[in-house]
């Protein structure tokens, strides 16, 4: 088994790669696509380890699409996340429920807006502009399940993460495209501390 193909938080190999980088250079030598990731994440609280990394240094602009099956885990990050941001702001931890019927939560964390949207029950791609999402595709931190109904109004510089099934029944594995700098260099440190 290469170190990447353990199934264990923090591990994670890039599509073209299966050996680990040992720190930030090695992504940036060309050898390895420094905005993909692919993390094994074995528990629900690895998933939330993940979230609660990413939330240290979100900022307005950041949009995050999660894709994946029903019960892939996409509502746990998200709430993981923004849970993860209020508390660092000290600010009253909330329930943070799934916006399956409202479509869209938002959150004031930190002088900021966060947004989490489930556009499953969405009917028509023109409903996301009516929603307020585009705009706050700019000025918000973003988390959009079923962005697949977005049509063509994502963002072209999204962070894409799709959850899959991993191993065994706790098991997912979240395909990670389009980390900008900030959020690579920060999931470097998490490489660090879990691996
Ligand atoms: N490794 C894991 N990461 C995240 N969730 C996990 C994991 N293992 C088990 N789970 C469980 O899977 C469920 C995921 O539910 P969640 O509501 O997050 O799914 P979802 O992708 O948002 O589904 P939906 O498309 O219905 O909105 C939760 O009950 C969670 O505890
Ligand atoms: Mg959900």
């Amino acid at each position: 088994m290469s170190p990447c193909s353990a199934v264990t938080i923090g591990c994670w190999a890039s599509d073209r790669e299966t050996t680990c980088p040992t720190s930030l250079a090695d992504y940036n030598g060309g050898m390895i696509d420094a905005g993909s990731r692919t993390v094994h994440l074995p528990t629900p609280d690895a998933t939330t380890a993940l979230a609660v990394t990413l939330a240290e240094v979100v900022k307005p602009g950041d949009v995050f699409l999660l894709s994946g099956p029903i019960g892939a885990g996409k509502t746990h990050f998200a709430r993981s996340l923004i849970q993860s941001h209020l508390s660092r702001n000290g600010q009253p931890v909330e329930d943070v429920p799934s916006p399956t019927f409202t479509l869209v939560q938002t959150y004031a964390s930190g002088g900021h807006e966060i947004w989490h949207a489930d556009l499953y029950r969405l009917t028509h791609p023109d409903e996301v502009e009516e929603l307020g999402l585009i705009d706050a595709f700019d000025t918000a931190i973003c988390l959009v399940e079923w962005p697949d109904r977005l049509g063509d109004s994502g963002p072209s510089n999204a962070v894409r993460i799709n959850f899959r099934q991993g191993d065994n029944d706790d098991g997912r594995i979240a395909e990670i495209e389009g980390l900008p700098p900030h959020l690579t260099h920060t999931l470097g440190r998490f490489q660090h501390v879990w691996s």
